[in-house]
């Protein structure tokens, strides 16, 4: 990325600073019409057992859902925060991607407080990460190169932009969080335009085998935020007679649901470095249900 387009950037964060504490109105409560979630991204729309709930029993499955996409948006953005910090002793402080990264830091901790804020405001009780999400997530943080972790990072950004952009359009969504996906839409979209600029560098350089290796860094990313968001536990709580069955249906209708909303901007951002090759193809389409 030419370092002007990165100076535009910066000047952006620092002259127009989003704000949650003044951008969303906190004081709003929700109106008996409010969503907290689109509909088509519950993971039980679709299925025979969603026709069978309460309208109330819709309302908190979307109330309890959000609320784990949102606490796995915050951890995510904490472990790469955690990232980039390192990653910053390794640039001079004069450097433009330096000073691009301490504003995108700025933002993500920014980001956490307000994810933090609007899960007390829905009263809601995220479920913590599983043993192996966190194993996952913590070690690829601390073991993988830096390229892998921006290509980690970028893969998240687009698939959270595209739920977040679902999630504001949606007529009757909750203000505070139409205002706090907006917010995060603006901010992230920046994040983006840097990350993908900078891995431009990386992939215009990559072979066969180096660019085989992103694209599955890419697909596990996927996966790991796909997985973290569908809980039995939520079943439990909205009163379902059989949540470990619901569970399985859901697991399955998911990662259709999935497949069919949120894949298209990554794969068009893998496919523009050729990331799809006879040994990555067959798992994209295996794991992920995408259509490439
Ligand atoms: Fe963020
Ligand atoms: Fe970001």
């Amino acid at each position: 990325m030419d370092v002007k387009e990165v100076e535009r950037l910066i000047k952006i964060s620092r002259e127009h600073p989003l704000m949650p504490e003044t951008y969303i109105p906190w004081q709003l409560e929700p109106e008996p019409d409010d969503i907290f979630l689109p509909e088509t991204l519950t993971s039980l729309q679709g299925l025979d057992i969603y026709e069978t709930l309460s309208p109330s029993q819709k309302l908190e499955l979307g109330r309890h859902e959000l609320v784990q996409v949102i606490a796995s948006y915050a951890w995510g953005e904490c472990l790469f925060c955690v990232f980039m910090t390192r990653h910053l002793i390794t640039l001079p402080a004069d450097n433009a991607e330096h000073q691009f990264l301490i504003r995108e830091l700025i933002e993500e901790f920014r980001h956490q407080e307000m994810f933090a804020q609007a899960i007390a405001k829905l009263g809601g009780k995220p479920i913590k990460q599983s043993r192996l999400h966190r194993f996952f997530g913590e070690f690829s943080n601390k073991y993988l190169p830096a390229d892998y972790l921006f290509m980690g990072s970028v893969s998240v950004e687009l698939i959270t932009d595209v739920f977040g952009n679902h999630a504001r359009k949606a007529p009757n969504i909750f203000p505070v969080l139409k205002k706090m996906f907006d917010l995060h839409n603006i901010e992230e979209g920046r994040h983006i335009l840097f990350t993908k600029a900078l891995l431009k560098t990386y992939s215009a350089k990559a072979g066969f085998i180096k660019r085989t290796l992103y694209s599955y860094v890419i697909l596990f990313n996927i996966l790991f935020v796909r997985t973290m968001y569908v809980k039995k536990e939520i079943y439990e709580r909205i009163g379902l007679e059989n949540p470990e069955q619901a569970y399985k249906l859901a697991t399955k209708n998911f990662k259709q649901k999935f497949a069919d909303n949120c894949l298209k901007d990554i794969i068009e951002f893998v496919d523009s470095w050729k990331g799809f090759n006879w040994l990555t193809r067959f798992a994209w389409r295996w794991v992920l249900s995408a259509k490439v």
